[in-house]
């Protein structure tokens, strides 16, 4: 990129995260620092398409970098798949003379910026999604306060399954990866963590984790099931038929999504808000911002789009380790 950066747009789009806002509080502040404007793009890329803004100075974004959810709205475009829905955003950058979109959101989000880049609009990615399936970077920004909100209401979960002695089935959130569920499981120390990334073997996964607890001297279960997986409510039948207890369901649903978000959260989306507006100022865009290790990186959309990212299964032996401890001690209960 020659040309010298004088106006950008922000968007959110895709589902939102906690910590967006204060990305685009960061993404903002940073321009404004180098004498860029900026303009807030509402509802994402929909919102281009509609000329749907606002005008954003450093004080516009003051006070939510502690607030969950996004300023800006969000959605997911349907127009933006189709050609025309694409030539109407284009128009709008140029009206709005905008040289650069930085674009806050997960792999959904990188699409549409690799096509809005093909036509000539410079875009740079801030990856945020709870689920952390964004191949070119190690985190994205809300997964750790997702995680957080789904392990305080697991917490109280295993309260009431512990006093009535019953087996919980808990879906969570992650779309079609494990993350979520995973990093929840080995936190809450499930008796058995279902992930897409895993052929489910049900009588090995379910049933004997649940039987090797029982013999270990639990009464109560905790099993977390990934959305990627299926409905936790066919899981929670498919054990009543094979032993016979009745599991109480519970999906955690959007309430995973919101939520003040936290340290990690708030410092990774500054930083990488920062390091967005920076790849603009020094003549790159076209890329994504990721973490590898401790450090910012960019990584090309394209090339990032075409990266997978594995989840870890050692965290899974792990998790099965160390989950079920206790040796064999009999006790009076569910009468497995
Ligand atoms: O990508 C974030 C996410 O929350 C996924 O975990 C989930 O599958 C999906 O969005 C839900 O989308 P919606 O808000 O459109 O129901």
């Amino acid at each position: 990129m020659d040309k010298q950066i004088k106006r950008i747009g922000v968007l959110t789009s895709g589902g939102d995260a906690p910590g967006m806002n204060a990305a685009v509080r960061a993404a903002v502040r940073t321009a404004v620092a180098y004498g860029i404007q900026c303009i807030g793009i509402r509802r994402g890329w929909q919102g281009l398409i509609n000329s749907d803004f606002v005008q954003l100075d450093a004080t516009s974004v003051s006070h939510i970098i502690s607030r969950g959810g996004t300023m800006l709205y969000t959605a997911r475009s349907e127009d933006f798949m189709t050609e025309k829905g694409r030539a109407r955003a284009v128009s709008t950058c140029k009206m709005l003379g905008l040289d650069g979109i930085v674009a806050i959101g997960g792999d959904g989000t990188f699409r549409g910026a690799l096509e809005l880049s093909r036509l000539g609009v410079p875009v740079v990615g801030i990856p945020a999604t709870i689920d952390n399936d964004v191949g070119c970077t190690n985190y994205t920004i809300g997964f750790d306060t997702a995680c957080n909100t789904a392990i305080d209401c697991i917490d109280k979960l295993r309260d009431t399954m512990q006093s009535h002695e019953r087996c919980s089935v808990v879906e969570v959130m992650g779309r079609n990866a494990g993350f979520l569920a995973l990093y929840v499981g080995i936190a809450v120390g499930a008796t058995a963590v279902l992930v897409p990334e895993r052929d489910l073997d049900f009588q090995r996964d379910v049933i004997d984790r649940i039987r090797d607890a029982r013999l270990a001297g639990s009464t109560h279960f905790m099993i977390v099931v990934a959305e990627g997986v299926g409905s936790a409510v066919e899981i929670g039948k498919q054990i009543e038929q094979a032993i016979g207890i009745q599991p109480r369901v519970t999906v955690l649903g959007h309430i995973q999504r919101g939520g003040a978000p936290n340290a990690r959260d708030r410092e990774t989306a500054t930083r990488m808000g920062y390091f967005a507006v920076r790849s603009f100022v020094e003549g790159r865009g076209n890329c994504i911002i990721g973490t590898r290790g401790g450090d910012m990186v960019e990584t090309p959309i394209e090339e990032a789009l075409a990266l997978k990212k594995h989840l870890q299964m050692e965290r899974y032996q792990v998790l099965e380790t160390v989950s079920i401890t206790t040796p064999y001690v009999h006790t009076e209960g569910s009468g497995l």
